[in-house]
């Protein structure tokens, strides 16, 4: 796969908000068996914000903390992009209202992207192909991947609910290169959309879950081609896939397996060791659409040795996917985005159930 060697992740700040509510309290208060959530969705707990937080104060929040880590200065950024599906408005981009508060205006190319969860995926590929195509003329962009996710009130995705940001620098690859090369399958369906004016989402569940792993076998096929699919994936350290629960990357990993020709053991060796370490933090935020993926990778990055291989799913529903190679720097061994993780959750309140429902009093009735 191609690389390019001047351009890549420079830093990542993440920010998770300062509510959670346990999933089993969710269950309790909805009359569910708690291992349905626990078991059978692999969920802990969902990230939720208090009054006066949104996609915006959350983005804001990841990009402070990857500009601190980033040996440039302000003047040096020349795009600004979000990948969001929590946007504020029909026409002002998201990238305007955290511009605004970074104090970032002048030569800038300021703009957000949809396209569901993929959407982060999109802005971060927008930004390095923008540097690699030489329009960039050495300025580095800011990219942020930032969403809150709610579903109406009992709805099935209650239990999946979640919120994060992941902001990255793309300049030089001081944390991470990404491979030129991606591999990307897309399809129309309606398996989860909200269309204008809808507060929250409508869903079919059981073909979400059947258009995403169409997309990651798909993918993988492409990435695999006629290669040996065991020593492909035994290049990578760990791969992370978008997650909006856990048993759904279960499932996904199963498909890729039967897809590769993986036997049911090897699928299971290949999700324990190398899939299923990188969804720690997606446990504790949720689903944070845009930034899911990029939570995975957060985590599973921090550590890794120059040089050392993985693998990012990104999946939005509509549906659009595309599988990245990443390969760490020498900035990801000491992975200094970890203390904002720690922080943040070492800092945030589980509420309770009913604090839950006062939160969302004004949804009640509301699809
Ligand atoms: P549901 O109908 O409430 O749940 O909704 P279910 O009846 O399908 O049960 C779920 C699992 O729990 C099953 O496991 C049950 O057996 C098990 P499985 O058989 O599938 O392995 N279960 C239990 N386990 C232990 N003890 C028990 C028990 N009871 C049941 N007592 C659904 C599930 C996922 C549909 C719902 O949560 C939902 O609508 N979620 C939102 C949609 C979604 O996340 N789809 C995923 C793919 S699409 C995607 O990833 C894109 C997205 O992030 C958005 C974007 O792109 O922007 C969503």
């Amino acid at each position: 796969m191609a690389t390019s060697n001047r351009t890549g992740i420079a830093s990542i700040g993440v920010q998770l908000p300062p509510l959670a509510l346990s999933v089993e309290d969710l269950a309790r208060i909805r009359g569910v068996d708690p291992n349905k959530f626990t078991v059978g969705l692999g969920c802990r707990e969902i990230a939720l914000c208090p009054e006066g937080w949104d996609a915006a104060t959350l983005a804001v929040g990841a990009a402070r903390r990857a500009l601190s880590r980033w040996n440039g200065d302000l003047s040096r950024i020349g795009m600004i992009v979000v990948g969001t599906e929590s946007a504020k408005d029909m026409s002002r981009p998201l990238s305007a209202f955290v511009a605004e508060e970074l104090g970032l205006s002048g030569a800038i190319r300021s703009y957000e992207v949809k396209h569901a969860c993929y959407g982060g995926t999109l802005a971060l590929r927008q930004a390095l192909e923008w540097r690699w195509s030489g329009a960039a003329r050495g300025k580095a962009a800011l990219v942020i991947a930032s969403d809150v996710a709610l579903y109406a009130l009992e709805d099935g995705g209650e239990p999946t609910q979640g919120a994060g940001a992941v902001a990255f620098v793309v300049d030089e690859p001081h944390v991470a290169h990404v491979d030129v090369d991606t591999y990307a399958y897309a399809e129309p369906a309606f398996d989860f959309w909200r269309p204008v004016g809808q507060l929250f989402p409508s869903v079919q569940g059981q073909l979400s879950l059947d258009c995403y792993k169409k997309a990651a076998a798909s993918c993988f096929r492409e990435m695999v081609g006629d290669r040996d699919a065991r020593s492909v994936l035994g290049e990578y350290h760990s791969a992370s896939f978008h997650v909006p629960f856990p048993k759904m990357v279960v499932k996904a990993v199963q498909a890729v397996g039967e897809e590769l020709g993986l036997s049911a053991e090897e699928t299971k060796t290949f999700f324990d060791s190398k899939v299923d370490p990188t969804m720690v933090w997606n446990r504790r935020a949720g689903n944070c659409y845009t930034a899911a993926l990029w939570l995975s990778v957060a985590h599973a990055l921090a550590g890794r040795k120059t040089g050392e291989k993985l693998l990012a799913f990104s999946y939005g529903s509509g549906f659009g996917a595309e599988l990245l190679s990443i390969t760490a720097g020498e900035l990801a061994e000491q992975g200094a985005w970890v203390a904002d993780v720690e922080a943040d959750l070492a800092g945030r309140t589980l509420c309770s159930a009913e604090r839950y429902l006062e939160l969302r009093k004004d949804h009640v009735g509301k699809k």
